[in-house]
């Protein structure tokens, strides 16, 4: 009862916080057309925003091999370089374009495991106004079940207004 009213309040915190970060992104981004310019700007914000961020950054699909994807910008430690279209967490949201939630890694069939540290991840597609992929935003926490439904539908949006209008 206790927790679930705790997460319950945890929750409201960080659509608070997303709330604010969402609109200073936006703000930072107006008139910037450069996408690497782009994806690094909203990786440092997020990283900086949230502490318990391990890793958090993009995968872009690789103009010379659509079918891998190529390590964008980010922020943590080394990631691997490339992760081919529905290999682990990164690779099968960018085939499925689908958010791809994962409350444990070890429970991920074909996790790829950069950072020994990782507990749970969430990787969100990134399409851009036609529709077309352009890559994934990878975030990894050091706790289990580090994300949820809230972060997912805040950081869907958040990637829809930065790559997606
Ligand atoms: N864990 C990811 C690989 C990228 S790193 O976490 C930075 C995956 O399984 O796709």
């Amino acid at each position: 009862m206790a927790e679930a009213f705790n997460d319950k309040i945890l929750s409201a915190d960080k659509a608070d916080r997303y709330t604010e970060l969402a609109a200073e992104i936006a703000a930072v981004l107006e008139g910037e057309g450069n996408l690497t310019a782009r994806m690094a700007t909203v990786s440092a914000m997020l990283a900086q925003s949230f502490e318990r961020f391990l890793w958090t950054g993009f995968y872009v699909v690789d103009p010379t091999n659509p079918r891998e994807l190529v390590v964008g910008p980010y922020q943590g430690t080394l990631g691997c370089l490339r992760i081919p279209l529905g290999k682990g967490v990164c690779g099968v949201a960018a085939a499925e374009r689908r958010t791809q939630l994962v409350p444990d890694v070890d429970a991920f069939p074909g996790h790829i495991a950069c950072d020994s540290r990782s507990r749970s991840e969430i990787v969100v597609p990134v399409t851009d106004p036609t529709g077309q992929l352009l890559g994934v935003l990878d975030i990894d926490s050091a706790e289990l079940a580090g994300f949820d439904e809230t972060d997912a539908r805040w950081l869907e949006r958040i990637i829809a207004e930065s790559f997606g209008h």
